[in-house]
């Protein structure tokens, strides 16, 4: 039979944690480890995926999806063994647009997604304007990423209490970028999610490291460019708890129904029962 499809929203509150990279890094071991896995770009504002991805000329991608213009397949790309789904960047007003789509179309396209993969992992953007609130809300689990430093945990913590309230759930926390001396320590930032959410395990801490950069400048996902390094390794180890194949006890949320999403949805959209 074939296994439940997961959706998880990569977020963070803050921009710059980190969670396009490792939209697409976590995307590319999760698949190297046998899944099947689609990255979804849902900062439609910014759309830096494709670019991390490597795909720099993707003539159709999700906005087009999003306007009617385009199926899903016509924008899944294959890349490093798994979907990418870019979003192209436009200067039109994204709040525009995303008010003009009719509901029925995300409910088709949301269906789509997940009849097509085992894994969807979405791109959140930063910030709680409508992109964000689509991205947490079509997911049913939310990975909140942050960075060891008090600004950052707080705007977590709120992403992850949004997440919560739209009916997306964190099992646990991905710091990235730790490791330089002025950082809050891992018992630090595990203190501050005990004191403001009750209990929130850190799931990975993903050092600083410089060949994650450097993958960026020559267009190839570090986990491909430099598999051994630290960032990477961090990475591959991530992907086994989310897939569940590690000592870290992972409790994931599988989709009951393509039609819970929807409802769950349009429910953040327009405050209205679907
Ligand atoms: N572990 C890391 N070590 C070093 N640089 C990193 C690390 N993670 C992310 N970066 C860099 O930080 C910048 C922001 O990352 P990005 O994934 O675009 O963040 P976001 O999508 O949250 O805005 C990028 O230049 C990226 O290469
Ligand atoms: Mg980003």
């Amino acid at each position: 039979m074939r296994a439940r499809p997961r959706s998880i929203s990569i977020a963070s509150g803050k921009g710059g944690t980190g969670k396009t990279t490792l939209t697409a890094n976590l995307g590319i071991a999760l698949g190297s480890l046998g899944r099947d896995v689609s990255i979804l770009d849902g900062d439609l504002a910014m759309a830096n995926l494709g670019i991390i991805m490597g795909m720099h000329k993707c003539e159709v991608s999700f906005l087009d999806v999003l306007t009617g213009n385009a199926d899903i397949k016509d924008v899944t790309y294959e890349n490093h063994g798994i979907k990418v789904i870019p979003t192209g960047f436009r200067f039109e007003d994204v709040h525009d647009m995303l008010s003009k789509v009719k509901r029925e179309r995300v409910e088709e396209i949301i269906g789509e997604l997940l009849r097509q993969t085992e894994f969807l992992l979405i791109d959140a953007p930063a910030g709680i304007a409508d992109a964000t609130i689509i991205s947490i809300a079509a997911a049913r689990e939310m990975l909140p990423v942050c960075n060891p430093t008090y600004p950052s945990l707080v705007d977590c913590y709120k992403t992850i209490r949004l997440a919560n309230v739209l009916g997306s759930w964190a099992r646990g926390l991905v710091v990235n970028r730790t490791g330089k001396a002025a950082d809050l320590s891992l018992g630090e930032v595990e203190q501050f999610m005990g004191r403001t959410l009750g209990a929130m395990p850190i799931l990975s801490d993903i050092p600083e490291d410089p060949k994650v950069q450097e993958a960026e400048r020559e267009g190839v996902p570090v986990v491909v460019y430099e598999p051994e390094c630290a960032a990477s390794l961090a990475i591959n180890e991530l992907a086994k708890v989310v897939a569940g194949e590690a000592d870290l006890t992972y409790v994931p949320y599988e989709e009951r129904a393509v039609v819970e999403t929807t409802k769950r949805l349009i429910r953040a959209l327009t405050g209205r029962r679907a």
